[in-house]
């Protein structure tokens, strides 16, 4: 911003200082939108810098005329500020990934195995790209919405910058009335090359590979800047539908096809896994010259009837795989090995690395694991690395597999200094002092503080305010780490007093993450929207150790309320007594997650964080959607034995949709045992409690027009 274009600071008279405070503040709030929220600064460093200056500056002669917004209060704008968000009809999915032949083979055989079918299915074969998923909504064939994947329920609004994409087109003829298309937005080798040369040149940020420079394309919140980036779009799925594209996922990849979609070449009709493979040698051959990234091979099953019955586990499809290819690799110095104390306690080796650039990122960190990977063990006592350990100073081989955080896979002795010492891995906590055990049969040392671990109480409260937990917006690890540094919030209850403890004071957090006034206000807008959470986010997010987002939905499920679930882990003892037996009964809910719940419900400081957090919430049941006309809504149903026509996995997901209970065990509680051949100890349970059995035929006639 060349200076002498507006006039010096002390000629302006109080009309002109004022106007240019409000210029200034328009002018720094988006190009720090464009930096933060689309990894794209439109400006320079040097150039936002010196507008920054100048505000300050007029601000000084100015004091009274300082604006409620300024800049000076402010550094940084959460990530997604600016894009409205869009709730997806249907939720948008990942792949669960293979990363060997077998893992292919495997694959077919379990879906075989769900369907009751003895083989001979089909499968589609094509290019997973390295770009980022967008879902284009089309009503009666015009383009209306364009949304990211976000967290998979909610996504960005990014139609303005999805109209601009020469792939994508905005209007289509003959589809039908609602038709959401999926596929991957990237970017070609040759447009990122020459997107990064334009950059360098105007002295903007560079990319660091077309993905990224997808992403930070796409998610502009300028659709002009979009409209500059070569963008290109591929087909492969679609979400909400008011009629069928087809009836098999290469018909419907065909329709989107003629609808007007860029649908990828290479996809191919396979039988079975030996041609899956066949085409991801194909593909794999092919990848070099293809001039756009892709990082695997997805398989999905071809006939969309088998889909729909084969349905979702908690984030993928059932019926769909990514095949992976193998990890990138290279060689570098290891400069240091660093111990990060994690949420649980889990004392983390981290390898600090002289930067390499690995498949086209440049890498400075990998994880080692735990100390006997360091060591060339594996869990067992095993050789790993043909039992080279790992030093500092060490010349290491790193590899990189998809978005996976680097890891080392081999040391070469030939290279390591004559000096270089065994790493000795500490017994004691780095961050609090307190001892280190390490438990008997686990891989890792934990440190035993608790919540006084300064790293355990943060990283907890990291784990409270992320994604799948509270979610709490302009909230995130940064912010955290910041008000728990200055000794604002200890445990997540703090957070939700922090209104009250501070209020507006907070605009004086004097941290480069600070806040100002309207920001702090937001804060607690966001804050306060969250104290209404569903049952299953808050236990999730208490992060207790072994409960995962679906384990935390089980236990959700299971108890209905907060209340319920409270009590039952108070009154609960470990090993045995009736709440034992319910927690267990849960089906996923096994004994090492059982005892650890209880754990964190009976240690008197953990107890007293929980109890003070829920009081400040208002904690949602979990509602149970009861499908009218179901035999079987509200029961409690065991399967045992080997059922022939559908397998105990189907049978217990078509229960569930059903409205039913499904349990692991034979208790009082149980309404009905389906038994298949082999029924041993629980068919004699449900008899001695009178419990009603059906075979499989009595199952399939009970649930028949359900
Ligand atoms: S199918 C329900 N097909 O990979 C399944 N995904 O790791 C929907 N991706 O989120 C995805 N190429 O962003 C599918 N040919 C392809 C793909 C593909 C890239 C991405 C997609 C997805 C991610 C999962």
């Amino acid at each position: 911003m060349p200076d002498h274009v507006f006039p010096r600071v002390e000629s302006l008279t109080e009309a002109q200082a004022r106007e240019e405070l409000s210029r200034l503040a328009a002018e720094i709030e988006k190009a720090n939108a464009a930096y933060h929220g689309a990894d794209a600064p439109e400006i320079s460093d040097a150039e936002f810098d010196a507008l920054k200056r100048r505000n300050a500056e007029i601000e000084a002669r100015f004091p009274e005329l300082k604006r409620p917004d300024s800049p000076s209060d402010r550094v940084g704008a959460p990530a997604s500020d600016g894009f409205s968000k869009v709730q997806h009809e249907i939720r948008m999915l990942s792949l669960e990934n293979a990363f060997q032949d077998s893992d292919v083979a495997e694959f077919d055989e379990r879906i075989c195995r769900y369907l009751g079918v003895e083989g001979g299915l089909s499968y589609t074969a094509e290019p997973k790209i390295d770009g980022l998923s967008l879902s284009l909504r089309y009503e009666q064939g015009k383009l209306c919405v364009a949304a990211t994947r976000g967290d998979g329920e909610t996504g960005e609004n990014v139609t303005q910058n999805a109209l601009t994409i020469a792939d994508i087109p905005q209007s289509l003829t003959g589809a039908p009335d609602i038709l959401e298309v999926r596929g991957e937005v990237y970017m070609s080798h040759a447009d990122f090359t020459a997107l990064n040369l334009a950059q360098q040149a105007k002295g903007a940020k560079t990319f660091a590979n077309p993905r990224n420079a997808a992403a930070g394309s796409l998610r502009q919140l300028d659709a002009r800047i979009t409209a500059s980036r070569p963008l290109r779009f591929f087909a492969y799925a679609w979400g909400a539908l008011s009629d069928p594209l087809g009836q098999t996922q290469l018909g419907a990849i065909e329709r989107l096809a003629e609808l007007g979609f860029q649908t990828n070449p290479l996809t191919r009709l396979c039988d079975g896994p030996e041609a899956m493979l066949a085409q991801y040698r194909q593909i794999e051959a092919q990848r070099a010259r293809l001039g756009y990234d892709i990082d695997g091979v997805v398989y999905k099953l071809n006939d969309l009837a088998l889909q729909a019955r084969l349905g979702f586990r908690a984030a993928t499809p059932r019926w769909a795989i990514a095949h992976k290819f193998p990890a990138e690799l290279a060689w570098t110095r290891l400069l240091a090995i660093d111990i990060q104390v994690g949420r649980t306690g889990a004392l983390s080796p981290v390898a600090r690395l002289a930067p390499v650039t690995v498949g086209g990122v440049v890498v400075s960190n990998a994880t080692l694991h735990n100390e006997d990977y360091i060591s060339g063990r594996d869990s067992k006592g095993g050789a790993i690395r043909d039992g080279k350990d790992i030093r500092v100073e060490d010349w290491v081989q790193v590899y990189r597999a998809g978005d996976v955080i680097p890891k080392i896979a081999d040391v070469d002795l030939g290279q390591r200094p004559q000096d270089a010492q065994p790493f000795r891995f500490p017994q004691t906590c780095p961050e609090c002092g307190s001892s280190a055990p390490r438990e008997e049969g686990d891989a890792v040392r934990r440190c035993s503080g608790g919540l006084i671990c300064p790293a355990q109480a943060v990283e907890r409260l990291k784990h409270f305010v992320g994604r799948a937990a509270f979610d709490i917006e302009g909230l995130g690890a940064k912010q955290v780490e910041a008000l728990y540094t200055d000794g604002w919030i200890a445990t997540p209850a703090d957070i939700f007093t922090l209104q009250a403890r501070f209020g507006t004071g907070l605009q004086q957090l004097k941290n480069r993450e600070g806040w100002g006034e309207k920001s702090a206000q937001n804060l607690f807008a966001a804050i306060a929207e969250k104290r209404k959470i569903p049952l299953n986010r808050l236990i999730f997010a208490l992060g207790i150790r072994h409960v995962g987002e679906s384990s935390a939905a089980l236990l959700a499920k299971h108890y209905g309320t907060w209340d319920r679930f409270e009590s039952a882990m108070t009154g609960a003892s470990l090993g045995q007594g009736s709440e034992w037996e319910e927690l267990l009964s849960i089906d996923g809910v096994g004994a090492v997650l059982a005892a650890s719940v209880l754990e964190a419900f009976h240690n008197t400081r953990e107890r007293a964080a929980i109890d003070a957090l829920a009081a400040l919430l208002d904690i949602q049941e979990v509602t149970k959607r009861a499908p009218l006309n179901s035999p079987i809504a509200g029961k409690t149903i065991v399967f045992t034995g080997t059922l022939e026509k559908m397998s105990r996995a189907e049978a217990k997901v078509r229960a569930e949709s059903l409205g039913a209970k499904v349990s692991g065990s034979v208790s009082a509680k149980t309404d009905l045992l389906v038994a298949g051949p082999g029924a041993g100890s629980k068919a004699k349970a449900a008899a001695a409690l009178g419990i009603e059995t059906l075979d499989e035929e009595g199952w399939l006639a009970l649930i028949a027009g359900a």
